[in-house]
C-alpha cells in the first residue's frame, strides 16, 4: 500500500506479523519498528555500508537509544561462527537484555548473520533488517531465515527468526555496482517466473529501466518481488508445507545455482548463479516434457536483456550432480528441483534421471527453439 510520503508498506502476515517498507531516506524510520522499552540496539554493519550504517546510528541516538556500532567483514566472510561469537561477546559486555535490540545494515549476508545473532542471543531479541543490495531487499532480509556457514557448507546452522521491520531504502541502490545490481534482479526474474508474470512483461518492455536504480520500473519490481515473498512465508514460514508447493517455490534455480556456486569455490556473485540455475531448470523440465520451448526461450530473452550470465559448463555434469544431491533442498539422495510448467505455474521434479540431467546440461546455453 502506497501512502502519501511515496513509500510503500507491505505487510508480512504470519504469527509476529510485521511491515516491510520500501521508498527512499528511511533510516529515520528505523525507531519506529522497535518495541516501547528498547533502551539499547546493537547496529552490525559491513564496512562497505558505514555510511548507511552510521545514518542508522545517528537516527537512533537522536531518538535516545544507546547505541553499539558492530563491524563485520563484508560479504560471506561476516557469516562464521568466530563473527557471531564476536558480536555475542560485544552484545554480553554492553549488558544487552531481552527487550534490547539489533539492526542489521547491509547485504544479505550482513542481515542473516545479524539475524542469527538476535535470534540466538538470550534465546531471541527483536531485530530490524535495512537491506542495501537489492538481492537482500527482494530475498534474505524478508522471511526470517537466519544462519552462518560451516567449513562443510552455506547456512548449515541457523533458525527461522523474523525480523520486527525491514526498511529498503532504494537510495541504497544508488550506490550498488550494476553487476550487483543486475545480480538482485535474477531473484526477481525468479519469482516472475514462478508467480508473478507481470514482472516479466515490466523487464521486457524497460531492460534499461529496470536496471537504473532511480527508476519507477526497478521500484515496481522490488514491490511486486517483496509482495510474492510476503504472501509465500506468511503462508509457509519453515518451508514444511504439506499441502501444495509452499516456500519451496522460492528455490526455483537454487538447486543448480548451489552447486555452481560450491564448485567454483563461491566465487560467483549469488544472483548470476541464480540466473544460470533457472535456466538449467527450464532445460530440465523441457527434457522431462514439462515446459514448453518458449517458455525456455523467454529465459534466455528476459535474462539477456538486464545482462545476466544464461550458460555455465565449468564443471563435469557428474561432478554437479553429486554436489546437488548433498544440497538440503535432497531428500536422501533423491534429487529435487523446483521447476515450472508454465509461466506461474511452479511445481516440484523429484529424481530426474541421468541422462535428463545430462541433457539439460548439455542444452544450457541454446535457446531451445
Ligand atoms: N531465499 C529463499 C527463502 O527465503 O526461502
Amino acid at each position: 500500500m502506497s501512502d502519501n510520503t511515496n513509500r510503500v508498506t507491505i505487510d508480512v502476515l504470519g504469527e509476529r506479523p510485521y511491515a516491510v517498507v520500501i521508498g527512499r531516506d528511511l533510516a529515520r524510520d528505523v525507531a519506529s519498528f522497535l518495541a516501547p522499552g528498547t533502551r539499547q540496539v546493537a547496529v552490525i554493519h559491513q564496512p562497505s555500508t558505514s555510511a548507511a550504517a552510521l545514518d542508522v546510528a545517528a537516527a537512533l541516538g537522536g531518538a535516545q537509544f544507546i547505541v553499539t556500532l558492530i563491524p563485520v567483514p563484508d560479504g560471506e566472510g561476516a557469516k562464521t561462527a568466530s563473527i557471531a561469537e564476536r558480536c555475542w561477546s560485544v552484545l554480553g559486555q554492553a549488558a544487552f537484555t531481552r527487550s534490547d535490540a539489533i539492526v542489521g545494515v547491509g547485504g544479505g549476508a550482513t542481515t542473516d548473520l545479524a539475524g542469527f545473532v538476535a535470534a540466538t542471543w538470550l534465546r531471541g531479541v527483536q531485530v530490524v533488517h535495512v537491506p542495501t543490495t537489492l538481492l537482500a531487499m527482494v530475498d534474505a532480509a524478508v522471511g526470517g531465515k537466519t544462519g552462518i556457514n560451516t567449513a562443510e557448507g552455506k547456512n548449515l546452522v541457523g533458525s527461522f527468526h523474523e525480523p520486527t521491520g525491514v526498511l529498503c531504502d532504494l537510495d541504497h541502490l544508488q550506490t550498488l555496482p550494476p553487476a550487483d545490481l543486475a545480480a538482485g534482479l535474477a531473484e526477481v526474474v525468479k519469482v516472475g517466473f514462478t508467480s508473478d508474470p507481470s514482472i516479466l512483461e515490466l523487464i521486457h518492455e524497460n531492460p534499461r529501466a529496470a536496471l537504473d536504480p532511480s527508476s519507477c520500473v526497478l521500484s515496481e519490481l522490488v514491490e511486486r518481488a517483496i509482495s510474492v515473498k510476503a504472501t509465500v512465508v506468511a503462508a509457509d514460514l519453515r518451508e514444511s508445507a504439506s499441502d501444495g508447493i509452499g516456500r519451496e517455490v522460492l528455490n526455483y534455480g537454487h538447486t543448480f545455482a548451489h552447486a555452481i556456486e560450491q564448485v567454483e569455490n563461491y566465487t560467483w556473485r549469488h544472483g548470476d548463479a541464480v540466473a544460470v540455475g533457472i535456466v538449467f531448470e527450464a532445460h530440465l523440465a523441457n527434457v522431462c516434457g514439462l515446459l514448453a520451448d518458449d517458455v525456455v526461450d523467454t529465459h534466455y530473452e528476459i535474462l539477456r536483456s538486464i545482462e545476466l550470465p544464461t550458460v555455465y559448463h565449468g564443471a563435469d555434469v557428474d561432478r554437479l550432480i553429486e554436489v546437488m544431491k548433498v544440497d538440503k533442498k535432497s531428500r536422501g539422495d533423491v534429487l529435487r528441483f523446483v521447476v515450472i510448467e508454465g509461466i506461474g505455474k511452479p511445481t516440484v521434479l523429484a529424481g530426474p534421471t541421468r541422462e535428463q540431467l545430462v541433457a539439460a546440461y548439455a542444452a544450457l546455453g541454446r535457446d531451445a527453439s
